[in-house]
């Protein structure tokens, strides 16, 4: 009895297992893959759906209808490092979220990968019936025959604006817009442009934090607190069995070149490349930094769509003077449609398969 066997088929047994745990574990890491480091590849298949097709774009995203001459920009796949990722499929998205409300909730950037996916979606059912409405704050995409609803809520703060004798507050601490978030399958919040806007369209003429009415204060710190504010909502309001939870990330925009070793590009006009590559000489604009640490203190899951970096890449991507201001206009801060969005819509579609 006692039998202590050490010899060397127990221990190449041994190391067999441990092979395959490793194995296993590389497995989940691989499915579980990062999809945001990677780089954009020219692709002719793309884009998802062609923008003249899609009779409900918006003129500040329709890049071509407004005489963009190159369409370079809309060729590109997103191809994160270590997978591939699986090509949107519109219709296997609208069967799972039959019968499903899903929301965006925030500024024009939002409304930028609300309009990708509504057009990625119905391209993919052309003859479908839809409804397009608007109740307030909120334009409302409905597929009919599917029973799914797309929604945009445009609150560019996520907090609360409120008038008041004073004038306009705003509230760093108040959250009562949520109202409009009850109920909802799928949420995916974004904030961050509004922030640092000054000046005649700042809409707020003083904010509050706590009892503390202030004129102004450091504009992170309040994106921060604000940040904070919603994060609390979330994990005291947010049933995860029911709602699915995302936030777009910082979208960046391109107005400075020396950022990417081009110091003579004041903008993005005339860019037609990506860069390549997966890394932007300029680095992360501080925001994705003070998100981060914000969602990292949420207990309740949610995803980050982290698409700052693979649109710092994408300096060819905006409107420019394709844009809502035409030739007067320059706009590098939204994206052309088709284009950078649907990427973003992409990884979303990724994500979400297996979940719902
Ligand atoms: C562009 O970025 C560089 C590097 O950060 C900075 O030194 C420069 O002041 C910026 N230019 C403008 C016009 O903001």
């Amino acid at each position: 009895m006692g039998v202590r066997v050490h010899s060397s088929s127990t221990t190449s047994a041994v190391s067999l297992l441990l092979l395959l745990l490793l194995i296993l574990v590389y497995k989940a890491n691989a499915s579980g893959c990062d999809f945001f480091t990677g780089n954009w590849v020219v692709d002719e298949s793309y884009p998802l759906y062609d923008a003249s097709a899609c009779p409900f774009i918006e003129r500040e995203f329709s890049c071509e209808k407004n005489g963009r001459p190159d369409l370079f920009y809309t060729k590109y796949r997103w191809k994160p490092q270590y997978c591939n990722l699986q090509r949107f499929n519109g219709l296997d998205f609208l069967e799972r979220f039959k019968g499903k409300r899903i929301m965006f909730v925030g500024d024009s950037l939002s409304r930028n990968q609300w309009q990708s996916l509504t057009c990625i979606l119905h391209s993919s059912v052309p003859n479908a019936k839809y409804s397009l409405t608007r109740q307030g704050d909120v334009s409302i995409f409905t597929f009919l025959d599917h029973d799914v609803k797309v929604m945009l809520d445009r609150n560019v703060y996520l907090v609360d604006v409120v008038r008041e004798k004073i004038g306009r507050v705003l509230k760093l601490d108040s959250i009562e817009g949520s109202k409009l978030w009850n109920g909802i399958d799928m949420l995916i919040f974004n904030t961050w442009h509004w922030w640092n806007r000054r000046g005649p369209t700042q809409p707020w003429d003083y904010i509050q934090e706590g009892n503390e009415i202030k004129k102004d204060m450091d504009r992170v710190l309040a994106f921060e607190k604000a940040l904070t504010t919603w994060a609390k909502w979330v994990d005291s309001k947010i049933d995860p069995s029911k709602t699915l939870v995302f936030f777009q990330g910082i979208s960046p925009s391109h107005y400075n070149g020396t950022l990417w070793d081009e110091p003579s590009a004041k903008n993005c006009v005339g860019q037609k490349q990506p860069l390549g590559g997966s890394t932007y000489p300029g680095g992360l604009p501080p925001a994705v930094e003070v998100l981060k640490r914000v969602l990292k203190k949420i207990t309740k899951p949610v995803t980050l769509l982290d698409v700052t970096l693979l649109c710092l890449l994408r300096k060819d991507g905006h409107p420019s003077i394709y844009g809502l201001g035409g030739s007067t206009g320059m706009d590098c801060s939204h994206w052309c449609l088709a284009g950078v969005p649907d990427a973003w819509n992409e990884i979303l579609y990724n994500l979400i398969r297996g979940k719902i």
